[in-house]
């Protein structure tokens, strides 16, 4: 059986026999010896591999093919781990000149490699983001179980707009001897195959609340879709957001002080298990001077009153992305935005106690991305949010505020925008596999 490179690496049986699987990083050929640089995904370090020339080695071992090698491990006089190659095959060759878009000698930046998006995992920049995506999913459900929440998977499939913004995917059947025989029974066209306009989710957010008003603290990391018409390097069309829905919270300053414990949390085991992969996504990513403050809080007036000082145009509502990034630097921290306008904000948030034109919902603003958390109390009387209840099809969400209704605060936090800080990524379209953007779905 062979073994993956992390391990080989991290508890190296010097003299034994070893056999690793992966593919050539890079080759260089000198007098007596090959000397190959191997990795197999598995950690962001290579494997060197000395290859002596008088082996029996196919021609076909090229940068980017895939080989197999067995070996004996020694430690070079420098201290290096290397594998004296015993046995090479080349499983899969890779001919650099059949258009092979990646080349060793070359730093390609990410717009180029995002034109591979099926061979971008063999760059070593896209491998260690997606290591550092695979560690930041485990850490995330570690500190929710930890606290005692429960993951609910929260359905993708839904008839209503969480946040009434309109940005929702349409779902209807392709089949359209589905849809006549569907229309034949007297259903119209939008409402065919379920009964009611079906989209995809914009947030599981109110099916949480109602986990939530039962069982306690819940939580979800689920695909979350929004039909923004935005190519920016903020926007995806579909993202995968972390909520969670926090039980008996009755004061937005717990539920900052949980967000805020909990992202800085995350930031520290993060850069503490997969330090090898940021330095490899980028060489100058030190840990935030933020990690040892506490984060700011602005109330929304405040906020725009700082705006205006420095001079810019706040004659339209609410706060833009430059205005967003404008007060993260004019904090040099995370800054939590309080006490929002109610007409900016979605219906089921909680009317403020201190100003009825306000409700209790916050944003947090980070560096880079400017938001990457928006959150809330939730209306939790029953007139009030029968009031504000958008559509009829929402009967079944006021009504959790009838029977043992509790106050629950709780918020969504995009899993790519806090790759972007945690990695110090420009674009969003970098932190994950297959990114989704306006014209961009093609495999
Ligand atoms: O502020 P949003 O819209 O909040 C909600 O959906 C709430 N229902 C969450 C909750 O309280 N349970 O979105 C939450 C976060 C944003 O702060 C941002 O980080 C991310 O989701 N986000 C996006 N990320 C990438 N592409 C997009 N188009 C995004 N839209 C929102
Ligand atoms: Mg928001």
């Amino acid at each position: 059986k062979y073994s993956i490179i992390a391990s080989v690496l991290d508890k190296p049986k010097i003299g034994e026999l070893t056999e690793v699987k992966g593919w050539v990083k890079s080759l260089r050929i000198q007098k007596e010896f090959i000397f190959a640089d191997v990795n197999d995904g598995s950690c962001a370090q290579k494997l060197q591999i000395i290859i002596p020339k008088n082996l029996d080695i196919d021609d076909t071992l090229t940068y980017g093919s895939s080989v197999h090698i067995t070996g004996k491990l020694s430690k070079s006089p420098r201290g290096q781990l290397e594998l004296l190659a015993e046995n090479v095959t080349v499983l899969g060759k890779c001919v650099v000149l059949d258009g092979y878009p990646f080349n060793p000698r070359t730093i390609h930046p990410p717009e180029y490699i995002r034109q591979y998006l099926h061979l971008r995992s063999r760059t070593n920049y896209m491998a260690a983001v997606l290591r550092v995506r695979h560690a930041v999913t485990k850490h995330i459900h570690d500190y929710f179980s930890k606290n005692n929440f429960l993951n609910i998977h929260t359905p993708i499939l839904t008839s209503n707009d969480c946040e009434g913004a309109g940005e929702v995917f349409k779902v209807q059947p392709e089949n359209e001897e589905t849809m006549k025989a569907m229309m034949q029974e007297g259903r119209n066209r939008d409402s065919v195959y379920f009964g009611a306009k079906t989209f995809l989710t914009v947030s599981g957010q109110l099916h949480l609340e109602a986990i939530c008003r039962g069982m306690g603290d819940v939580y979800t990391l689920g695909p979350t879709f929004r039909a923004e018409n935005s190519r920016s390097r903020l926007h995806l069309s579909e993202f995968y957001m972390l909520e969670a829905e926090i039980a008996f919270c009755d004061s937005i300053e717990k539920l900052q002080s949980f967000i805020e414990h909990f992202l800085k949390y995350l930031f520290v085991v993060t850069r503490n298990t997969n330090d090898a992969d940021l330095y490899l996504i980028d060489k100058n990513n030190k840990a935030p001077s933020w990690l040892n403050k506490q984060f700011l809080t602005l109330t929304y007036d405040e906020a725009r009153n700082i705006l205006a000082a420095k001079g810019l145009d706040v004659s339209d509502e609410g706060i833009n992305k430059e205005q967003e990034l404008t007060l993260v630097d004019y904090c040099q921290a995370p800054v939590f935005i309080v006490q929002w306008p109610k007409n900016l904000k979605s219906f089921y948030m909680k009317e403020s106690p201190l100003d009825s034109t306000k409700v209790d919902a916050l944003d947090l603003l980070a560096p880079l991305t400017g938001e990457i958390v928006g959150g809330s109390l939730r209306e939790d009387d029953y007139t009030k949010l029968e009031k504000k209840l958008p559509s009829d099809a929402l009967k079944w969400y006021l009504e959790l505020r009838k029977f043992g209704n509790i106050p629950t605060g709780g918020f969504g936090l995009g899993l790519e925008r806090i790759l972007q800080v945690l990695c110090n990524v420009p674009n969003i379209k970098d932190t994950l596999p297959f990114p989704r953007w306006p014209h961009n779905c093609d495999m």
